[in-house]
């Protein structure tokens, strides 16, 4: 339909509707257990317009068609679930994704988990989180692409791109959310939940640029933080929401409370009742709430704010046509049904598990490499242990946030370096400690399909002792440490980086050996490995179904990591937050002033992240030494394989502003590229800097400028690149 006639239909519709049915709409509610009889008699009662968490194909049907079929008006369902890294193929977790620095593959990840949701009946899914994240202790981390909002922005638009295609109603594809809107990342302390206190001028250059990219890409959803930006809970933050959201970036689709967030204007102590909290909601610009029991539902209290007068038919009919013109746009009015026919041929498609593991592949993040120990080489090994209690986890392997995906099909490191060398070269295995389970379970581990991974549990004592004699008689050790996927991701903030249980004893025990050991970290966040030093050290995230089978490619050289650390890793937590984006203060040049007891510089920079190969960059220059205010600067490096190896590089380009309106971060990453070199292959890399990549919103006049200024530029291989040149910015005035 065209818009005219969408909004036209929309209209006739709404006029039909009773407030009831107009508040039914704007809830959803979570079905827990497929066949629900409370769901079922609330959706035939009207009260509901989307459902969440429901996976059963079966059951999306049947609730459908109770929509459908016995409510007076037949509107059809928004059914939704946090599709984070894939449905059944699970990828990389985000921030791994993210660490590829590969716009393609995060998008074509994105439209495979897309087509895997649309083929079971799903339309929506709460994602990307798009939260910057600047403090490891908080676990949601893993959601986002890391902290920086250059970076970050690239990865939101391309996830958008994948989720939703080209325009919302793409067959195949579903609607995404960017989320938590916003400053959700800074929670206090990294506890996940608690308040965030963040300046306008830090929302604006760093918290905002990733939403306003997703929302450039299209998407048609937003979801509201849980906690209080600036004293006010987002849920119920009417300068969030309206001015700016919608008024100011102009979004026209429709936003979603998190989980009971509007019933929790009141637990805020900010609503002085459920009803009070729906009013506040819809006013400050909530379009549907989730809840998480219908007991919990604010909304269901808008035809008696209506009645009270409190919130207008005008504004209450806006929140209902944004959710309409979704389910119309997605195509539902006139085919809400999906074709389970094609089901099982979309979710087994072997092309979605070789896309998953050449994601995983490019996300890697190579910390060290001494020696050149990795890549193993299949003709010399004779022997190989494996060791440690995430090697063989198949639930770890696949990270938090999932939940259709198949154990069975699941590849972890020991079985894909089985699977690789065959007869050649044995393979022994020990867990080498227990894997501890959390201090405080976390309400997830709770719900039904989400229960932990059994727990690795065994004699640590013996078993460092069998893991160290396996390492003796082995040519070479792998060992796989890291947080269990229950340690990271929602409600799982930590007060410590350092690995869990007895891990980092048997990692000691190990290195003792003198024999040479590589270090896979199954981690989403910076782990303090307290100087202990093996000899090589790859990030491996949570790297999906079939993380194994990348895993043993990248071991073996048949995949090089060209992934690049999409955060500042600091040497301790004491350290955190630790942004690389820095300002200038007093002393500047004495990072060792910072802290008497360590040194205040990162333990690896953002963007860092080796190869087995080796990247030479020269020749920095830009076009011209002197542009005007609003112009674009065009930037060129030469980039050279001089390494043995075909590989990919991230050339990466920073800019600092010698002086303006505002003090502006040490370095700003404004330019990446992702590129692949065969050994020998010189390429020149171009960038382009453009005016809006020179401005930024000053708190000196409050509002966006661009300086006259000199600006400093960076490219290299990370955020501590030394190559380095300069230009100048002018007014037009000064000539
Ligand atoms: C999370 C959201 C998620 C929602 C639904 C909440 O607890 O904060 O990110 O989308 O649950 O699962």
């Amino acid at each position: 339909m065209q818009d005219k006639a969408v909004d036209d239909w929309i209209e006739a519709l709404l006029r039909q509707m009773t407030p009831e049915e107009k508040a039914g709409q704007l809830v959803q509610l979570f079905e827990f257990e497929a066949g629900d009889p409370d769901i079922a008699a609330e959706v035939a009662a009207g009260r509901v317009g989307s459902i969440l968490f429901v996976r059963d194909p079966a059951e999306i049907q049947r609730l459908q068609r109770i929509a459908i079929e016995q409510t007076r008006l037949g509107i059809p369902l928004l059914f939704a679930l946090d599709v984070i890294h894939g449905l059944r193929t699970i990828f990389p977790v985000p921030i791994a994704m993210a660490a590829s620095w590969d716009m393609q593959a995060i998008e074509a990840g994105q439209a495979i988990a897309a087509s895997e949701a649309r083929t079971i009946g799903l339309h929506w899914t709460f994602a990307p989180m798009v939260d910057i994240a600047r403090d490891p202790r908080w676990g949601r981390m893993i959601e986002g692409a890391g902290e920086d909002p250059f970076l970050g922005s690239a990865v939101a638009a391309a996830q958008v791109r994948g989720f939703q295609g080209a325009a919302l109603g793409t067959p195949g594809r579903i609607i995404a959310g960017p989320k938590h809107f916003a400053g959700y990342g800074a929670a206090l302390g990294g506890r996940d939940y608690d308040e965030a206190e963040i300046s306008e001028s830090e929302l604006r250059n760093v918290y905002f640029p990733p939403f306003k990219a997703a929302l450039q890409a299209g998407a048609a959803n937003v979801m509201c933080a849980y906690m209080a930006l600036n004293g006010v809970p987002a849920t119920g933050n009417r300068w969030l929401l309206r001015d700016v959201l919608k008024d100011e970036w102009g979004f026209t689709g429709f936003t979603v409370s998190d989980a009971n967030s509007a019933y929790d204007l009141c637990e805020h102590n900010f609503a002085r009742d459920p009803l009070d909290a729906g009013t506040r909601a819809l006013n400050a610009g909530l379009d549907m709430e989730m809840s998480l029991l219908v007991k919990y539902s604010a909304f269901r209290h808008l035809p008696q704010a209506l009645a009270n007068g409190d919130i207008t038919e005008a504004d209450l009919n806006e929140a209902v046509r944004r959710v309409l013109t979704a389910k119309c746009r997605m195509g539902l009015f006139s085919n809400p049904y999906a074709d389970l026919a094609t089901c099982d041929v979309t979710l087994a498609d072997p092309a979605h598990r070789d896309a998953a593991r050449d994601a995983a592949e490019r996300s890697f993040v190579l910390l060290r490499n001494e020696g050149d120990l990795l890549p193993l080489d299949r003709d010399t090994l004779a022997s190989l242990a494996v060791i440690g209690p995430l090697a063989d986890s198949a639930r770890d392997t696949l990270g938090p946030w999932v939940f259709d995906h198949d154990l069975d099909e699941t590849v972890t490191v020991l079985e894909g370096i089985r699977n690789k060398v065959g007869e050649h070269i044995r393979v022994d295995h020990a867990p080498g400690v227990s894997m501890i389970a959390r201090q405080n379970p976390s309400f997830f581990d709770s719900l039904p399909g989400l229960e932990p991974a059994a727990r690795v549990e065994v004699d640590d004592d013996a078993e460092i002792r069998r893991a160290v004699e396996q390492a003796k008689s082995a040519d070479c050790t792998v060992l796989v440490l890291g947080e269990a996927q229950n340690m990271i991701g929602e409600a799982a903030s930590r007060s410590s980086l350092d690995l869990p249980g007895r891990q980092q004893e048997l990692l000691e025990a190990v290195i003792a050996t003198g024999k040479p050991v590589a270090l896979l970290l199954m981690s989403a966040r910076p782990i303090d490995l307290k100087g202990a030093a093996p000899g090589a050290i790859v990030n491996i995230w949570y790297p999906g179904s079939q993380g194994g089978a990348a895993v043993a490619n990248a071991l073996f050289g048949e995949a090089v990591p060209g992934g690049k650390l999409p955060f500042n890793w600091p040497r301790s937590v004491g350290q955190v937050p630790l942004p690389y984006a820095r300002m200038k203060s007093h002393r500047p040049d004495e990072r060792n002033v910072r802290y008497w007891n360590e040194e205040g510089s990162p333990l690896y920079p953002f963007g860092f992240g080796l190869s087995y190969s080796k990247f030479e960059y020269s020749n920095l220059r830009t076009a011209r030494p002197v542009i005007m205010l609003g112009e674009t600067v065009d930037v060129e490096v030469d980039l050279a394989n001089t390494g043995r190896y075909v590989a990919a590089e991230v050339a990466q380009l920073y800019i600092h502003q010698r002086h303006g309106s505002a003090v502006r971060p040490v370095r700003e990453l404004k330019g990446f590229r992702r590129v692949v070199l065969k050994p020998g292959e010189t390429r020149t890399i171009a960038f382009e800097l453009r005016a809006e990549d020179l401005s930024y919103w000053s708190s000196a006049s409050r509002g966006w400028v661009q300086d006259e200024t000199i600006i400093d530029v960076y490219v290299g291989t990370d955020s501590a690149a030394r190559l380095v040149t300069s230009f100048e910015v002018r007014s037009p005035e000064d000539q």
